[in-house]
């Protein structure tokens, strides 16, 4: 509908300024006097707009807001452009101008669209001139190397696939950056334990597996605890890696391909594409940022350490908390790396990425820190004005209990566990629903159907919760064929794309007006088709709204209300049964929800089944 917003804007605009032209010559046009404040209609019955700018001219006019109203609704009939697009408005409460679009330009939007591959969702407005847009940076997944990739990291996989693949759909340069922790201290005890129990890992390609890398990791950080003599070793050693000695080199990088391996296994399950840039890469830069710090006046020296103090961010005793970029010892952190980043990504090419948005997702533990980078970021004149800066925050994964989700043994879930053991329950949901219905598959249909089933589901029940709370993982509950799973949704897909075959009609709405079924004119008369072509043509809005909220849940409740009343709407009036030219009619909603709930679920990372 944002297309009819935004008309409906300016004609409302132009007819509050014919209405009252004092007020607007009294204000400057920063002022906006005249903001209509539409807003979809609270109820149905309200009808699709209602333009609540009235009540908000009261004052500055001295008037009865009613009596405002009536005047922008006359000005409003004059205005041969509305007229075409609303029926008469009607004035309600205090001075609502309720607004309902006229049948006939609903039908013809749908048939727009129904012509158009994107199904109506526009591009943002290509490069001006011929400097390309800039890009939108997503900073997500970012596993640590030699750990083992957790449920946190899945999320933020997930999560940032999503917000990801709407970005590009809207036209979005994306650069997909996973931000790997390459880098750091923990290199210098794993090596040097390495050294004296598994040495051949140090030279060999694969000589252990990533579990044992991680158990080695964990002896090495108990003997770096325990152990000052292990502790200074482990230092030289970083030392070593950081000046470049070839063997440290060496050894850093095969445990680095070791663990980017298992990495990709489970991001090819996922059919998700990163872009590493690791801590690795910054190293050359932080140096400099602190230098830089110093010489805006930014850094201090604070019990040997190189602090920024953070402005309005005060810890228990009221001091205000530092955010340290130069540790005592001299070395660098986390906080130094994702300064150099940042400052690295919104930097002109050939010196950085030039973006124009940065989005870091990340479990909401991590919220102060980004915070503070961005703080200390902007301090410095890093952020050039304009850019956008978001940290997307998640909430914690809990197990079925509401504690941290742990396998029944008390250990910490393996990502590869986690992603067979949905398959697999899929695949049994599958074969007793086959067995009910004495339906015979080959055994490639139902291996394809329980691994698209299973991964789906784990993404949908990640995706459809409002990200900023924790999250219960429950395979029972993102399994089940009814509520808003993904096994409901894409077989909601199935269904519907089986009727609009029935009718003979075509699904790909690629084939635009030359599908044979597509009618020159749309016919609607039912409540219900009209309530199914309203929330159809919500789908730009929706789509907008994850843009710029990064919220792919508001997608995933939007898919699942437009299943629910093309339900209704399917359940209450005749579709394949009906004559022409209902039918056609019918069928072509049909098609434009099964197309709909297709390309929502593509952009969230989810593939659909011709059958199930
Ligand atoms: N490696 C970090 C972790 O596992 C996440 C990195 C997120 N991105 C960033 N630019 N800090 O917690």
């Amino acid at each position: 509908m944002l297309t009819f917003l935004d008309a409906l804007q300016g004609q409302l605009r132009a007819a509050m300024e014919r209405a009252f032209p004092e007020a607007g010559q009294q204000a400057s046009e920063a002022e906006r006097p005249f903001d209509p404040q539409l807003a979809s209609a609270s109820r149905p019955e309200f009808g699709d707009f209602q333009a609540n700018g009235a009540l908000a001219l009261a004052r500055p006019l001295g008037l009865p807001p009613r009596t405002i109203a009536k005047a922008i609704v006359e000005q409003l009939a004059d205005d041969p452009a509305f007229g075409e697009l609303c029926e008469p408005p009607q004035i309600a409460g205090p001075g609502f101008i309720n607004l309902t679009l006229r049948p006939e330009r609903l039908a013809g939007e749908v048939a727009r669209r129904l012509a158009d591959p994107r199904l109506g969702v526009p591009t943002v407005p290509g490069p001006s001139g011929n400097s390309a847009p800039a890009p939108v940076v997503v900073d997500f997944s970012s596993p640590n190397i030699a750990k083992e990739m957790h449920v946190g990291h899945l999320r933020s996989t997930i999560i940032g696939d999503a917000l990801a693949r709407v970005l590009e759909f809207r036209g979005h340069p994306v650069l997909r950056l996973n931000h790997v922790g390459d880098w750091g201290t923990q290199f210098g005890m794993l090596i040097t334990h390495l050294k004296q129990v598994a040495p051949e890992a140090l030279t060999t390609a694969d000589a252990i597996d990533l579990g044992d890398l991680v158990a080695f990791y964990r002896q090495a950080k108990a003997r770096f605890d325990a152990d000052a003599a292990f502790q200074a070793t482990a230092r030289e050693e970083v030392v070593k890696l950081q000046s470049g000695d070839p063997i440290s080199r060496r050894a850093w990088q095969l445990l680095c391909e070791q663990s980017r391996r298992e990495f990709q296994q489970i991001y090819d399950r996922l059919d998700i594409r990163l872009s590493e840039r690791g801590e690795s890469f910054y190293n050359p830069l932080l140096e400099g940022v602190v230098a830089d710090l110093e010489g805006l006046g930014l850094l201090v020296t604070d019990d040997g350490a190189g602090c920024v103090f953070l402005e309005g961010v005060k810890g228990k005793d009221g001091q205000p908390l530092p955010l340290i970029v130069r540790k005592s010892d001299g070395g660098f952190n986390y906080a130094t790396t994702d300064l150099a980043a940042l400052r690295y990504r919104f930097a002109a090419p050939p010196a950085g990425d030039g973006a124009g948005r940065l989005i870091y997702v990340t479990d909401a533990g991590q919220a102060s820190h980004f915070a503070a980078v961005f703080q200390v970021a902007r301090r410095a004149g890093w952020v050039p004005v304009g850019r956008r800066l978001e940290h997307v925050p998640f909430g914690l994964v809990q197990g079925d209990d509401g504690k941290k989700l742990k396998t029944r043994s008390g250990d910490t879930v393996r990502l590869k566990d986690l992603l067979d053991e949905a398959v697999e329950r899929a695949e049994a949901d599958l074969r007793r629903r086959l067995a009910e219905e004495e339906r015979t598959e080959a055994e490639s249909f139902i291996r394809h159907a329980a691994t698209t089933v299973g991964i789906a589901a784990v993404k949908y029940a990640d995706l459809s919760t409002n990200r900023s709370t924790n999250y219960q993982f429950s395979f029972d509950r993102m399994l089940a064929l009814n509520g808003n799973t993904a096994p409901y949704l894409l077989y909601a897909v199935v269904r519907i794309a089986g009727i609009v075959r029935k009718g003979g009609a075509q699904l790909d709405p690629a084939a635009g007006a030359s599908g044979p079924a597509l009618p020159g004119v749309l016919h609607f008369s039912e409540p219900q088709e009209w309530a199914l072509v309203r929330e159809l043509l919500k789908f730009d809005a929706v789509i907008a709204e994850v843009e710029e909220e990064l919220l792919p849940n508001r997608l995933c409740s939007y898919l699942f209300e437009l299943s629910q009343v093309f339900n209704r709407f399917y359940d209450q009036v005749p579709v394949l049964k009906a004559d022409e030219p209902a039918r056609s009619s019918r069928l072509a909603l049909s098609r434009f929800t099964a197309a709909t709930l297709k390309l929502g679920l593509g952009l969230l990372g989810i593939p659909t089944l011709e059958r199930m």
